[in-house]
Parts: C-alpha cells; structure tokens; sequence
C-alpha cells in the first residue's frame, strides 16, 4: 500500500472529533490485536436454523412463507439485543429445494422500512434476484418465483438494499438456501441436517455496554464495521456435540467485512469439499481455509472419540500496513466440538465428489476488465439508473478483476457461478478451483474468471457485480449488467423506489 493511501486511511471511520498523536494512534493500534484462544467459555449449544416449512402447491412448485420482523434475541447474560430475523428474532430458516424443482415465495416486509431480500449464488431471472430493484416496501409483499437449475450447493439469502444492505444484514437478516441435486440422496457424505452436517452462519458482532450491536468502525479501518465477539447460527460461544467420526460444516461468511482464516485449535487438517456453487471434483486436504464475506465453504471434518477441539479463525496474511486494525492479526475461537465416547463411522469422503468446472476450452466471447479500487469499479460509483454493459445469453465471457488499493476487497457477480482460470497467471489454489461466485482478491493479483451466462435474458432488469464488504458495497463498489437475447440491446431501467 502506498504510504499516501495509508495516512488517508487514518481519517476514515472516525465518527467525532477524535484527535490522537502519533504516539497515542500507535497505543490504540497495539491494543487492536485480539486474541480469544482459550478464553471463551463454550457454554451454549450451537443453535441450528430450522429447515423452513414448504408446501406443495396446485402446479407442484415448493411454496415458502418468510415474514422479516423486528424483535429482540438473547445473546448473553443482561438486556436481550434488538434484531431483526426471518421467521424469527434472528436470522431465518434455511430453505432448502432441489434442481429442477419450481420454487416460490411469500415474503412479508413486517418492518417500518424497504428492504428485500436476494437469494446469494442463485441462477434465476434478474426480476426475481432480490437486489436493489427488487425492494419490498415497509409493510409490502413479494412473490418471487423460479426454477432451481444448477448442482448441488450451499447458497444464502440477505437483504440488498443500495446504501442499507451493511445495516440491514448486521440486525441480522440472512439465512441459508441449500441446493440439491440429483446425486445428494446418494453421496455418501455426512448429510443429516444439524447432526452430521452441520451449517454454520459465522458473524463478527460487537456489543455496546446494553447489549446492543453497535457498528464499530475501528478508528483508521477501513472495511466497515469489525466486531469482537463472534456469533454462529446467532449463539456466542457455541459448542457442538459430535456423534460421528466424519462431521460436513457449511461455513458461511456472513460478517460485513471480516476476513476469516479458518482452522482448528490443533492444527489437525480437514477436508475442503465444496465451495461456494458445488462440491469440488476431489476433496482437498488442508489446515486453513480463508473466506472473505459472502464466500461458503463445505469442509469435513474427522474426530476421535471423547475429543474436544476448537474451530478457531487464525491472523491473515491480507492485512498489509495497517491490517491489525481491521482485524487480520486476531486469533479468535470459533465454536468447540466435543466428540461423544463412541461415534457412529457411517459416511465417506468420496475419491469423485462433482464434476469440476471446465470452462478453459470455451469459445470465449468477451474479454472485460475490473478495477476495484476507492470504493470504485473502473473509477465509478454504483448508479440505480446505469447498466453499464449487457452481456449475451448462453456465452462465456472471461473476466479480468484485480483490486488496485491496498485494502481487503472481494467480487461477486450476481446470477451465474464462474471459474478461476488464473491469479496472476498461474493455476489457482486448489480451493479456487469449484464453482465460485464469489472470490477474495489479493492485493494487486489479476483473477481470471470465466463466466457462462444463462439464458434469463432480460434488458431492462440488471444483476450486480460488486464488492462484497458490506460498508464497500454501500458506498457504491458496484455495478449492473443485464443478460440479453440474440439481437437485443441494454434497456432502460425502469424506475422504482431509488434509495441514495
Ligand atoms: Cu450476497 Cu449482491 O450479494
Ligand atoms: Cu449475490
Ligand atoms: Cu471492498
């Protein structure tokens, strides 16, 4: 990073008029290191989402229900936090539906303002994506309607409201969307919900002194809000009682900016088996793996009977000058597992697990370029009005993103998965090579990724591409394509309820 880029950071996220000598920024920036290893006390069950209640309708589509309402939840001991949930206090249920199934939804505004709410790593028509065009008004209901094409995967669903998707996620609205496919019912991987396969909602929250979230941006950070207490499934200091050898964790990334390296207290390795759109095509064999927000990974885990371990996030190699700030020196325990006496030994890591994409040798339509850098996309800022370029049906473009400011960023294109050709011109690491729709960038590193756009052309209605940062995404580290048929051009967005 440069030096410049660097003191102008200082002046970010000071929210009064804080004024701090050279000597006294270098206290608060010693202090910023936190480590919880062996700290936290584990006392509580991890909560488990419920699978959301579906019912088949007249035509045979799968039918959800989904009200969004304020309430207020119990984190830990004193006054209960307000939040806000789906079907619930906080959070919401994981959907769950499988390909080729025609899924449709309810979704009920209970709150005093527009949201919506975006089905994350779903292939679907741009109308029914839940973006910023797609808001539900306060009091409002939506319909959205699809039909699931694509393989088995573990996707989300959050609110995505242009300048309000940071505050609207941190009361915590967001929730899982599993996909199944054809081959699901016969894997052999653990596979019973919330017993052997197990999924994990991973937010950083902090808490002011009346148990409220309180966004704190650290003084000279610059991703947002950094918290320092950790939430799974919404329960702080979760622990998990093992009943298998072989255990599948569905970890979502769903904080507004923190970087998670994860790993166990032991350094034991785990099996990395899918990644954000599927199941990879052989298990990877690893002791870290690094999910930026929004990123979902499938690990497996093994365990020995009568064990305790701890899944724990380890410092980042990502932080660059000022990076402790903002969180990449932590060392932060996660969740605990605590292995039973004897454990059932009834499900395997599969030597094939999914077929691998393979876009490598495709006719390549387009080339186009991204730079993320100053809360910019090739040096503009998101516009509701403006699409900046279309893209056709049914072709693969490759795309060419590098982040050019020094600080942490990622990229995540609404609708398709795509692949990593490269990074910097080499192969990637062996976890960039599933299906992805979302990749951390490393500072100053071109990422290739090869796209294939479906056929739910639609001109006037754009999908995002943007930053995944929470605080990034609002201050405008975004754009909007549409999907077009043979001989259409970019339309006109139509004009809804603009939000600035
Ligand atoms: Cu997870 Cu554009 O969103
Ligand atoms: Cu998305
Ligand atoms: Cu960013």
């Amino acid at each position: 990073m440069k030096r410049r880029t660097a003191l102008k950071a200082l002046g970010i996220g000071i929210g009064g008029p804080v004024v701090l000598t050279t000597g006294g920024y270098g206290v608060y920036y010693a202090a910023a290191e936190q480590d919880t290893a062996g700290e936290i006390a584990f006392g509580k069950a991890l909560s488990v989402p419920p699978l959301a209640e579906s019912e088949i309708s007249a035509s045979g589509a799968r039918v959800f229900t989904l009200g969004i309402r304020p309430g207020s939840t119990r984190f830990k001991a004193g006054p209960e936090t307000r939040t806000w949930g789906v079907n619930g206090t906080y959070l919401g249920p994981t959907l769950r539906a499988r390909r080729g199934e025609r899924v449709e939804f309810t979704v009920r505004n209970g709150l005093d303002q527009d949201t919506s709410l975006h089905w994350h790593g779903m292939h679907l028509p741009a109308a029914m994506d839940g973006g910023p065009h797609q808001v539900v008004p306060a009091g409002g209901t939506w319909r959205p309607r699809w039909t699931i094409d694509q393989p088995a995967a573990t996707l989300w669903y959050h609110p995505h409201v242009h300048g309000s998707t940071a505050d609207h996620m941190y009361r915590g609205l967001s929730g899982l969307f599993i996909v199944d496919d054809e081959d699901t019912k016969a894997s052999t991987l653990p596979s019973a919900y919330g017993v052997d396969d197990i999924p994990m909602i991973v937010q950083d929250r902090a808490f002011d002194a009346d148990n409220q979230f309180e966004k704190r941006v650290p003084l000279g950070g610059a991703l947002g809000v950094i918290g320092d207490e950790v939430l799974v499934n919404g329960t702080l200091g979760p622990y998990v009682d093992v009943t298998t050898t072989l255990v599948r964790l569905r970890l979502l990334n769903a904080s507004s900016a923190r970087l998670y390296n994860f790993g166990f207290s032991d350094n034991r390795t785990f099996a990395l088996v899918a990644t954000d759109g599927g199941l990879l095509a052989r298990a990877w064999n690893t002791e870290r793996l690094y999910l930026s927000p929004g990123e979902r990974a499938e690990i497996v885990v093994a365990f020995t009977p009568g064990e305790r371990v701890e899944l724990r996030s380890y410092p980042s190699e990502y932080g660059g000058l000022l990076g402790r700030i903002d969180g990449f020196d932590d060392r932060l325990d996660i969740c605990q597992f605590r292995a039973a006496a004897t454990l059932l030994d009834d499900a395997r890591i599969p030597a094939t697990l999914g077929s691998a994409p393979d876009l490598a040798g495709e006719k390549v339509t387009r080339e186009r370029s991204f730079v993320l850098a100053s809360d910019q996309i090739n040096g503009r800022s998101m516009a509701m009005d403006r699409i900046d370029f279309g893209v056709r049906e049914n072709t693969v473009e490759v795309w060419d993103v590098v982040n050019d400011n020094g600080f942490l960023h990622n990229f995540h294109v609404h609708e398709a998965q795509f692949q990593v050709l490269t990074v910097d011109g080499r192969k990637p690491a062996p976890h960039l090579r599933g299906w992805k729709d979302t990749v951390l960038l490393a500072q100053g590193k071109h990422y290739r990724l090869a796209i294939r756009f479906g056929s739910h052309t639609d001109p006037d209605t754009p999908y995002m591409y943007h930053c995944h940062l929470l605080q990034h995404e609002d201050n405008g580290m975004m754009g909007q394509f549409v999907v077009l048929g043979k001989d259409e051009k970019p339309g006109t967005v139509p004009r809804t309820h603009h939000h600035t």
